[in-house]
């Protein structure tokens, strides 16, 4: 992947040792260069870049000016100051303003430019991954304050009228109410288990370990087994499902989350899910095909964003996390996931594991 960088640097001198150095330093770049603020605000206007080289010393602006207009442009865009001599106690505030790094113009080598390269590409996927921890972290809060309150407050109402019942000895009407109760409770247990598995595929260390994928596929089954009784579903696979290395906690709550959507999302006399898979020269596809209502080409992106639920699914119980969670498990696999369906026809969601360093070698 070339890195898209951009030099804000009016010295045309600074400008060709700082381009030429980059070609030297090995990584694949493509530098356009801006003479001022002007023409790297039009720059940024029509591209994106992965690392914005600022020069301290441009004329009309002082350094620090032209960093706190540049950090407003969003998308943002690292910024690294390049600071003539005296400057680092003004590059230290400048790290303070937002610059994610500086480089004094007298040790701009192959080796340093290589280095605050590395730095700040690296900083980058670790700011996009906490920010995106952040919204994950916001998403969780409002369903916590949300979607547990229904079940809250159903279950006080229902212990209120239990109490009532009892008081005016109406025993079949406290035996009805304290089904209720057990019902309502059990929603809240579901939700605190999809939200805590959609908290584990993110954040627990993936174990590798090498396994027929028919067992966790006969796994999942248990984990479903009422819920598959409920609906006299019929859950079929592959003898020849093969060997993979993943990690077999996260495969299982994969295969629960996608088979059990299979039979829930549907509207046939007997659901039917059959699971098989198919190996190529980097990996494994795996293929979980329903019976089911199908999905609409256009949401079959949305429906793997954590609380996306479908207007056809409304009369089917869910929180929307069944498959932000299998997404999350298939990145920590570094593999693929997503959906080829048509509605009234069934889907056929398919997953691409790619082929564990242990099995090649192997
Ligand atoms: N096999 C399927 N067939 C048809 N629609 C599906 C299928 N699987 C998922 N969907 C749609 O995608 C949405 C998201 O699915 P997901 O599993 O993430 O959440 P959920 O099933 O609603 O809730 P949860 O799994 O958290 O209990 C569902 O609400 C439904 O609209
Ligand atoms: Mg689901």
């Amino acid at each position: 992947m070339t890195i898209r960088i951009l030099a804000v640097e009016d010295d045309i001198g600074d400008f060709k040792t700082l381009k030429r150095t980059l070609l030297s330093c090995g990584l694949p770049t493509e530098t356009d260069h801006a003479v001022d603020m002007l023409a790297a605000l039009e720059y940024l206007e029509k591209k994106q870049y992965d690392i914005i080289f600022l020069d301290f010393g441009l004329p009309l602006m002082n350094g620090l000016h032209a960093l706190s207009e540049l950090t407003l442009i969003e998308p943002p865009t690292p910024i690294v100051m390049v600071t003539g001599q005296g400057d680092e106690t003004l590059a230290r505030k400048a790290l303070k303003s937002g610059a994610s790094d500086y480089i004094p113009k007298r040790e701009v080598t192959s080796e340093t430019l290589r280095r605050t390269i590395d730095h700040v590409l690296e900083m980058t996927v670790l700011q996009r991954k906490l920010e995106e921890q952040q919204r994950s972290l916001e998403s969780f809060a409002y369903v916590l304050a949300h979607d547990l309150k229904t079940p809250i407050n159903q279950t006080r109402l229902i212990g209120e009228m239990l109490s009532d019942a009892i008081k005016s000895k109406d025993y079949s009407e406290a035996e009805n109410l304290s089904n209720f109760l057990v019902e309502s409770t059990q929603r809240m247990d579901d939700l605190i288990s999809v939200l805590s598995s959609y908290n584990q595929a993110q954040s627990e260390d993936v174990v590798f370990q090498t396994f027929t994928l028919s067992t966790a596929v006969s796994d999942a089954m248990k984990n479903l087994d009422s819920e598959l009784q409920k609906r006299g579903a019929k859950v079929t696979f592959a003898k020849d499902l093969p060997v993979i290395t993943a990690s077999p906690p996260m495969i299982t709550q994969l295969l629960q989350n996608l088979i059990g959507n299979g039979i829930k999302y549907c509207d046939a006399a007997l659901p039917r899910v059959h699971v098989f898979a198919e190996a190529d020269q980097d990996g494994v596809n795996v293929m979980v095909q329903d019976n089911g209502i199908g999905i609409a080409e256009e949401d079959s992106l949305k429906v793997f964003q954590p609380f996306q639920r479908l207007r056809a699914a409304s009369k089917f119980e869910g929180t929307g996390l069944g498959l932000a969670t299998c997404q999350a498990i298939i990145q920590r696999h570094e593999g693929r996931i997503w959906v080829t369906s048509k509605p009234g026809e069934g889907s056929i969601f398919s997953f691409w594991l790619p082929r564990h360093s242990t099995e090649k070698t192997a």
